[in-house]
């Protein structure tokens, strides 16, 4: 029993610094949004103040994952709204209102990559979803303020794919011959907020499709030997596979 706590309790230290040590978030950084939105001048007055005014973001982010997050500052915390919205007791005093001293991270997501710096390189990749060049925003994927700031719920995966179909609709089918693939999300082959490879995959030959296509008499995938079909090109190239999505007209998506 003793033992076990014991046990428990380096656990419990070794992932504290785990998570301490990994954090992405850089205080300078944050600092520098800050200025360059000229909120100087303004305070963090807390969630609550902004409670009077908003109630239904409040109450829709006491789910949020970015509810347990506090960053310590000079003197403050920054957490609940004002950790992307930045201080707002001169927004609250003037009462409020569109474009009055306070952010808006939808048309500017440096607020987002404050704390997620990463993701700034992740869009600067040669093929990326049109974020940096303003004509979509992080919050067309993530709603800010719910439950699931991911565009998927753990127990949906209907939810994945939703976003996406808002506006790549040709995606959706429905497909008389569907590609189970896409039952697990767009993910397991895009890297959606930018990626090396030319419509942002997540590999540019046959290694795409072999993570779950690689069975164990390689090269016969699906019954059949592609020894010299994999020297033509990609899988999805050519006469192959083109309807990789879905078909409705060849069940082994040819086209
Ligand atoms: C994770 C960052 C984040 C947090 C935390 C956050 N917001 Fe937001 N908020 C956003 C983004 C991004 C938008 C722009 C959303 C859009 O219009 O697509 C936004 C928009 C808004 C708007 C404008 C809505 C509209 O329809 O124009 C209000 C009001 C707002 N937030 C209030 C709050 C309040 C109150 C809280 C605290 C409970 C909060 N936000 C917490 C990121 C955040
Ligand atoms: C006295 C009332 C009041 C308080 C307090 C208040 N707001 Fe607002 N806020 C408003 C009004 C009114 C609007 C305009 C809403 C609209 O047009 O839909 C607004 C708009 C916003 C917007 C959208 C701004 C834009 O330019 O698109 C954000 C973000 C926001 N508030 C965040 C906050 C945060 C965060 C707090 C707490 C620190 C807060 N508000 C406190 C009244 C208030
Ligand atoms: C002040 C720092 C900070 C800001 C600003 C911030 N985030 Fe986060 N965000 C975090 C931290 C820390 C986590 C990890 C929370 C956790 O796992 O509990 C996180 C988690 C997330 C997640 C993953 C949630 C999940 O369920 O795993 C998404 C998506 C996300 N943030 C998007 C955004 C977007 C979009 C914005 C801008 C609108 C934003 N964040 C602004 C600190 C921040
Ligand atoms: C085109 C849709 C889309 C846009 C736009 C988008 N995201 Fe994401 N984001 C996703 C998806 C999908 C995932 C899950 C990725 C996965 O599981 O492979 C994700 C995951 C995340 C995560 C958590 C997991 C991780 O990879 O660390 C964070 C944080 C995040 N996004 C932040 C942002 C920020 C910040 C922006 C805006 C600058 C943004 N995203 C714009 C779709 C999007
Ligand atoms: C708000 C609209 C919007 C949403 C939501 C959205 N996308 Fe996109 N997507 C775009 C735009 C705009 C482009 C860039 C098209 C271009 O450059 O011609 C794009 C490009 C792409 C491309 C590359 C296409 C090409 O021809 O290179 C892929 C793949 C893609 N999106 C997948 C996704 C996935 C997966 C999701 C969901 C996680 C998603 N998109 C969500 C608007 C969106
Ligand atoms: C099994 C892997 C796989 C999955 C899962 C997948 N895609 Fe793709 N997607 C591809 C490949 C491969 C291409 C490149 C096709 C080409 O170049 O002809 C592509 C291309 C695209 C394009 C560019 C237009 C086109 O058709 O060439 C868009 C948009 C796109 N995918 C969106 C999505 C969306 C949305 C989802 C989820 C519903 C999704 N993809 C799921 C493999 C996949
Ligand atoms: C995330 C896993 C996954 C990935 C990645 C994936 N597939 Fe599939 N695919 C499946 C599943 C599951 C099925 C249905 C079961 C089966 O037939 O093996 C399927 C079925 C197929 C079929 C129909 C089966 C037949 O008899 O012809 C084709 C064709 C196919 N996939 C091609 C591809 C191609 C091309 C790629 C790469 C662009 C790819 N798949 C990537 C999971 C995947």
């Amino acid at each position: 029993m003793h033992r076990k706590k014991i046990i428990l309790s380096v656990l419990i230290l070794a992932c504290a610094f785990f998570f301490s040590s990994c954090r992405d978030y850089d205080i300078e950084v944050l600092q520098k949004v800050l200025k360059d939105h000229q909120m100087t001048g303004a305070k963090y007055v807390g969630s609550q103040t902004c409670a009077m005014c908003h109630e239904k973001e409040v109450k829709n982010f006491k789910l949020a994952a970015h509810e347990r997050v506090a960053i310590p500052m000079e003197g403050v915390k920054v957490e609940g709204c004002e950790m992307c919205h930045g201080p707002g007791s001169l927004h609250a005093e003037n009462g409020g209102g569109k474009g009055n001293k306070i952010i808006n991270p939808k048309k500017n997501p440096e607020m987002c990559f404050a704390c997620h710096m990463e993701k700034k390189a992740e869009f600067s990749l040669p093929h990326h979803h049109p974020v940096l060049e303003g004509h979509m925003s992080c919050t067309d994927c993530h709603d800010p303020h719910g439950a699931n700031a991911r565009p998927w719920s753990a127990t949906s995966m209907e939810d994945t794919n939703e976003k996406c179909f808002k506006c790549h609709k040709q995606q959706r089918g429905p497909f008389a011959f569907e590609h189970l693939a896409l039952r697990e999300g767009c993910t397991s082959c895009h890297k959606v907020h930018g990626a090396i490879n030319d419509k942002m995959l997540v590999a540019r030959d046959w290694s795409l499709c072999l993570r779950c296509h690689g069975e164990q008499n390689f090269p016969n995938v699906g019954g059949s030997n592609h020894a010299t079909r994999m020297a033509q090109g990609t899988c999805w190239s050519g006469e192959c596979h083109v309807a990789v999505h879905g078909s409705n007209f060849d069940k082994h998506l040819r086209y």
